[in-house]
């Protein structure tokens, strides 16, 4: 962990903080709008998966699930499980989800994921760990869900190595976890993963000329954060 205070620190943070600032989230329906935003890094991750058709497959902090169903369309005859703390987002979820048979929302904290252990041969979290209140104990948790050979992998916007979304500690409302590649990757190893790796995936979608938005500061900000890219740290469980 850093040795200075992390952004956000002072923060309350808890499961029900998170339900509630998520659902605040959800009920403005900013679930589904992050489908377009984190499409351009996931799409990259969803290849390097290389799915199996019968691969039981676990989306940590699904949000409103649109990951959830892209994965169950690469395992017709594996399950997903989409899990988030937010109950409204598990409902949004559960909405758009009505005719995909291989998929179930449950509501939970990666810190205690309701599931059995040696299930999963895949997790995924696409831009949650920071938010989680203890990533040590989020990591452990997916290592004892997933089964003996299976594959972890998150990705994240907001860590040590991109200056350009580091603002967002201070615009965020709940409390958020500031680490590099080398202290993420470090989580995985002390929860048991091997064969951690960790690499830069770019956003090559297109920049407007013009941002008017919060996070930052203008359009060349923006390009220069999607050019730095995300993070995406992998674990195998052996
Ligand atoms: C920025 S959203 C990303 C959602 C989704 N992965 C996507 O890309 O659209 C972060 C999500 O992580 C969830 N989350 C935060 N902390 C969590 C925790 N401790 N356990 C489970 N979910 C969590 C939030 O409720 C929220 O839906």
């Amino acid at each position: 962990m850093a040795d200075s205070p992390e952004p956000g620190a002072t923060k309350p943070q808890s499961g029900e903080v998170l339900r509630e600032e998520f659902n605040r989230w959800a009920e403005a329906g900013r679930g589904e709008g992050m489908e377009q935003e984190h499409l351009p890094i996931t799409l990259p991750v969803l290849e390097k998966m290389r799915l199996a058709a019968a691969d039981n497959v676990l989306d940590v902090g699904c949000g409103a699930g649109w990951l959830s169903r892209r994965l169950a369309k690469h395992v017709p005859q594996g399950r997903v499980v989409g899990m988030d703390v937010s109950d409204e987002m598990i409902r949004c979820a559960r909405r758009a989800s009505v005719d995909v048979e291989n998929l179930m929302f449950v509501t939970g904290e990666v810190e205690e994921i309701p599931w059995e252990p040696n299930f999963f041969a895949h997790a995924i979290s696409v831009e949650s760990s920071y938010y989680w209140r203890d990533p040590a104990a989020g990591i452990r948790e997916i290592f004892r869900v997933l089964k003996s050979g299976g594959s972890a992998r998150i990705l994240i916007n907001y860590y040590c190595e991109n200056p350009h979304s580091h603002q967002w500690g201070d615009l965020l409302a709940v409390k958020t976890h500031l680490l590099s590649a080398a202290e993420w990757s470090e989580l995985f190893r002390a929860a048991g993963f091997g064969e951690v790796q960790h690499e830069r995936i770019a956003d090559r979608s297109p920049t407007p000329d013009a941002y008017t938005g919060r996070w930052f500061r203008d359009a060349a900000q923006l390009r220069a954060f999607k050019a730095e890219g995300a993070l995406l740290v992998h674990g195998v469980k052996q």
